[in-house]
């Protein structure tokens, strides 16, 4: 595996396994984006809600970077109307069209067929290459799929060895949907672990990067974020080294459906 390794969609497009997550990356994004794609960052993930689109846009345009040589994820809310959403998000990004573009989160009532459908036809009209959900339940894809034949390409939820569910993965290999982590590093708040520290030290790496690694050897897609330059260094170097199967089953074990931003909106 190196950066450049990708996974394939159900649709047959590529998607890289791991991106930079940008939700407050607030200070010097456009700087933080270009750097991130000349260190060879290969996806970056932002959304309508985060006010990182302008920056990124800007980023993108700074670093002199090939439209194809990025892949770019992008959500549209519970509330917007999905297809004009989709259009404000590319004007602020200043590109023709997303790689992703996800329903931020289901709305309160039902699983967003509406939201759906306006995905499905920016998507049908080049806005999008696929489209995703992001923080729904596996009953909630199901109902969305029954609604209107049409399976996300990737569900984006909460996910690291102390937040995660066999379950929700299963359920996602059978509809060869891709699960894409958020909060991989726990937002900081379990980087201190005692196991987890134990398997760093082992393979001379830091906590954050076997949260990374765990990711990637698990097929799930994690979009670490990091406003500091030794912290984006950091993140992406975890290609030379691997974690045996022992201690994959050993930080699975950890799991305590943790999160760190309450709760997980899967279990
Ligand atoms: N779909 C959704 O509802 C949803 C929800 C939450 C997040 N997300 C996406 O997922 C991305 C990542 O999640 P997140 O931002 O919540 O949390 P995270 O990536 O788990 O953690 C980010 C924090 O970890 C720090 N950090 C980064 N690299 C580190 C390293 N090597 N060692 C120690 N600390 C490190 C960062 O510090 P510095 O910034 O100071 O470098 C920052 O404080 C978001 O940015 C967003 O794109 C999506």
């Amino acid at each position: 595996m190196t950066p450049q390794t990708t996974i394939e969609l159900r649709s047959g497009n590529a998607m890289p396994v791991l991106g930079l997550g940008t939700w407050q990356l607030t200070d010097h994004t456009a700087e933080t984006i270009a750097k991130a794609l000349e260190l060879g960052y290969p996806m970056i993930d932002t959304s309508g809600d985060y006010g990182t689109q302008p920056g990124i846009g800007e980023g993108i345009e700074r670093s002199g970077m090939a439209r194809d040589a990025f892949f770019l994820v992008t959500k549209v809310e519970e509330t917007d109307d999905a297809y004009q959403a989709v259009k404000d998000n590319l004007d602020q990004l200043k590109l023709d069209y997303a790689d992703l573009m996800l329903i931020h989160r289901p709305p309160p009532q039902g699983p967003g067929t509406e939201l759906w459908e306006g995905l499905m036809r920016a998507r049908d009209e080049g806005l999008t290459r696929d489209i995703g959900v992001s923080n729904y339940s596996a009953g909630q894809i199901d109902a969305l799929i029954e609604a209107t034949q049409e399976t996300p390409a990737v569900n984006q939820i909460e996910w690291s060895p102390f937040g995660h569910s066999d379950a929700m993965l299963r359920h996602a290999k059978a509809h060869r949907m891709v699960i894409q982590a958020y909060s991989p590093l726990t937002r900081e708040k379990r980087l201190d672990d005692a196991v987890l520290k134990r398997v760093a030290d082992s393979h001379g790496k830091t906590p954050a990067q076997v949260l990374i690694r765990w990711n990637l050897q698990l097929g799930t897609v994690p979009l670490p974020k990091a406003n500091q330059e030794k912290h984006l260094h950091e993140d992406l170097d975890v290609f030379d080294f691997s974690l045996s199967d022992d201690e994959m089953n050993t930080l699975s074990q950890l799991n305590e459906h943790y999160s760190s931003l309450g709760r997980l909106p899967y279990i």
